[in-house]
This record gives C-alpha cells, structure tokens and sequence, in this order.
C-alpha cells in the first residue's frame, strides 16, 4: 500500500469509529415491527441507521457474535445492519426452505441455520456456489482458500447441522435444475454481480419462490433513495439496475436495508 493510501485508510478508520460511536449514543426503537418495514422502503438510510443501532443495543447476543466471528479475519462480507435484516425476515416469514446463491465463507447461511435454531424452526439451507475464488466484474475473492472445507468448517464451529451446498455456478446446468426442483420460501440472491448473470439468477429464481415467498437482493441499494454512512455501500451497478426492472405487478417490495433489497411474490 502506498504511504497515500495508508494515511487514507487510517483517516477512514478513525472517522468510522467515531461517527459509530456518536450514532450508538442513540436509541434504536427497541422493536422493529413489520409494519415498520414500509418506512426502510420511504426512509431507506434513516431506517438503515436504526437497523445498526439495533444491532448493537437489541438484537440477541449470539447473533452479534456470529457477525464479529464473520468480522474477524475477513470471513464474510456485509454490514452488521444486514444481521438485523435477516432476524426480521425469519422471525417474520418463518422459512422451511431458504436458499443462497454465492456463499463466500458460509456467513449468511450458517446464520440461517443460526436463526433457525434459535427461532425454533425447522429450516432446510441450501448454498449453491463455485467454492473457488470465481469473481466478477466488480469483485476478487482471494486464492489461497478450500472454500467449501471452510465453509463447513465455519458450521462447526457454531455446531450447526452441516447445510446442504452445491458446487457450482448458478447459471450451470445442475444448479438451474436444483433451483427448479423445489419452491423456496427465502432466496438470497449474491452471487455474481455482473448485469446478465444477475438477470439469469433472478429470472429462475422468481419462477421458483412460493407465492408469498421472498428474494433478497444483495448490492442493490445504487438506485434506491439510501446514501450509505462512511462505513457501509451502496451496492453495485448489475443488481441495482436489476431492482429496479423488477415487475412490480409480480413482486412487492417490502423491505431494504442498506444494498439490500426484498421482494415478496404476489399471489
Ligand atoms: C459477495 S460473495 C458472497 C458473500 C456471502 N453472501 C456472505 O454474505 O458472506 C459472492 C460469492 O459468489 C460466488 N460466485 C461468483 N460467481 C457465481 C455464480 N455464477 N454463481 C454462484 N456463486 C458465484 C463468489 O465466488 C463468492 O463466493
């Protein structure tokens, strides 16, 4: 790193500590009811700010330390406010079935089995993803890492039932007939971010959520009134400009937190 951008990153730093600290000297509301949801959709960077605010005075312990196990060593991507949107989908919709589609280290779908758990539902998870350092466009994921063995290693850890994972692309032949082969109750879409692939995901993904069932976008927030504190996203260009070509007649937003964005099926 470059003595510019070493200072930078140090400035960053510290002017991240001290506006989390100034925003955690408020209160979150200590619940956060569905019938809030619609003001993540009117207010998205206001209810952003709750979420994280949430995170760090009301959201169970154990779910704090599975995200700053995520946090160290660079285990997982995200936002700790992601962690609250999660807890409200499952405590709301109550998944038998939730799928990922890009697992990365295994961070959100051990925290469904996490929040399965202690939600006291059952839950089949099911990953589907390269486990190699496949990016992107916009991203690189290192090389140095059997990402399927950490995965499951990551499970164990939190002594969660080992989730089911398919590895593959999802835009390969098995994974669309995997997608297809059964209808989803929660789908997180965070795969590949480029425009095409993440239009491919979407398309087999919408056909294949029950009626009342719901996708998660990640990194979609760009076209989205929030604007992202110092220390979060805003997403990226592929996704964004997806959430916004999505029918509406079909799918209902419901809520966005940060670049996150949900949308139920209709009928
Ligand atoms: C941003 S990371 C996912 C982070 C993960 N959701 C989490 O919260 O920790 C994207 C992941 O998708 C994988 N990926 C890339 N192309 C993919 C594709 N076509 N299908 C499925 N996964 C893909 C990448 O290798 C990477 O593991």
């Amino acid at each position: 790193m470059s003595i510019k951008g070493f200072l930078y990153h140090q400035y960053w730093r510290m002017a991240t500590a001290r506006l989390k600290r100034r925003l955690l000297k408020q209160s979150s509301p200590s619940k956060l009811e569905r019938a809030d949801w619609a003001r993540s959709l009117a207010l998205p960077t206001e209810f952003y700010l709750d979420c994280f605010r949430f995170f760090h005075q009301h959201l169970p312990l154990e779910l704090q330390e599975h995200r700053a196990y995520f946090d160290q060593e660079r285990r997982g991507f995200g936002e700790d406010a992601m962690h609250v949107m999660w807890f409200l989908l499952f405590q709301e919709l109550k998944p038998a079935s939730f799928l990922e589609i890009g697992v990365y280290r295994g961070q959100v779908v051990s925290l469904g089995g996490l929040l399965a758990r202690l939600l006291g539902l059952s839950c089949s998870v099911q990953g589907i993803s390269p486990f190699s350092p496949a990016g992107d466009a916009v991203s690189k994921y290192r090389q140095d890492l059997d990402y399927l063995e950490d995965t499951r290693a990551h499970f164990r850890h939190f002594s969660l039932p080992q989730p089911e994972l398919l590895k593959a692309f999802s835009t390969d032949p098995k994974a669309v007939a995997l997608i297809k082969s059964r209808s989803w109750d929660l789908i997180y879409i965070d795969g590949n971010h480029d425009y095409e692939v993440v239009c491919k995901d979407w398309a087999v993904c919408s056909a294949s959520v029950k009626p009342g069932g719901v996708i998660v976008l990640d990194d979609a927030g760009l076209t989205s009134a929030y604007r992202p504190p110092l220390f979060a996203t805003g997403g990226h260009p592929g996704p964004s400009r997806l959430a916004e070509e999505i029918d509406r007649n079909q799918f209902r937003e419901i809520i966005q937190v940060g670049h996150n964005r949900a949308f139920q099926r209709i009928g």
